[in-house]
């Protein structure tokens, strides 16, 4: 199987479905380690599954250029096919584009380029939006601008708030970001830069 590093910086419930994704028969991904940014439950539900895990902190490092490599060399010490973003609300920097870039893949809950940022879903409820939904993309040095793999809408309800929306969301992006992990694993990538697809599995018959 293809090997993958996890980023996350919350409550890890997206690496909890990719984890319990992984354990299926046949799943074409193996997760081999949690890279977390902060203390996070991320943390404990890599530890539940006997993955590797490690942290690494802006704060503790002189500036972000050197986080940047920190965390460049945490994740390189895998030798990861895939970098998985999943709730990891950092935007990496340059040492780590060109060290993943193409292979770097991120989850966020909007539909982009539609409300990019730390605040997707707030933002499109505020903006009034009746639908939104969410993109797996690949990273590129933007932030939420890289090119797009798979979305999915999800309705916005009268009487949403941010949380019931963001969980509404979470399950489509759980079953989601699994499906593209495999995809990817499975039939690679195929990227003019702007725009990226996934071939079809007739195509790799
Ligand atoms: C997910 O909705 C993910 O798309 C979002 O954080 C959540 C993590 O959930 N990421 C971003 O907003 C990145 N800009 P989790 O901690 O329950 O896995």
């Amino acid at each position: 199987p293809a090997t993958v590093v996890v980023l996350a910086s919350g409550t890890g419930s997206l690496l909890n479905a990719l984890l319990a994704a992984a354990r299926e028969p046949g799943y074409p991904a193996k997760i081999v380690a949690v890279g977390v940014d902060r203390v996070c439950q991320a943390t404990d539900h890599a530890e539940a599954a006997g993955i590797d895990h490690f942290r690494v902190a802006v704060k503790d490092y002189p500036d972000r250029a050197a986080w940047d490599h920190a965390l460049t060399d945490a994740v390189a010490a895998y030798e990861p096919d895939l970098v998985v973003s999943a709730g990891f609300m950092k935007i990496v920097g340059p040492a780590f584009l060109e060290r993943f870039g193409g292979r770097f893949i991120n989850t966020h809950p909007a539909l982009l380029p539609s409300f990019p940022g730390a605040h997707g879903v707030r933002d499109a409820l505020a903006y009034g939006a009746k639908v939104t939904g969410c993109t797996v993309h690949l990273v590129d040095g933007g932030v939420d601008t890289g090119p797009i793999l798979a979305q999915e809408a999800v309705d916005v309800l009268p009487d949403d708030d941010e949380a019931a929306l963001h969980e509404r969301i979470k399950v489509v992006e759980r079953r989601l970001l699994a499906q593209v992990i495999a995809a990817v694993a499975t039939r690679g990538i195929v990227s003019d830069g702007r725009k990226a697809e996934i071939p079809d599995e007739r195509a790799h018959r």
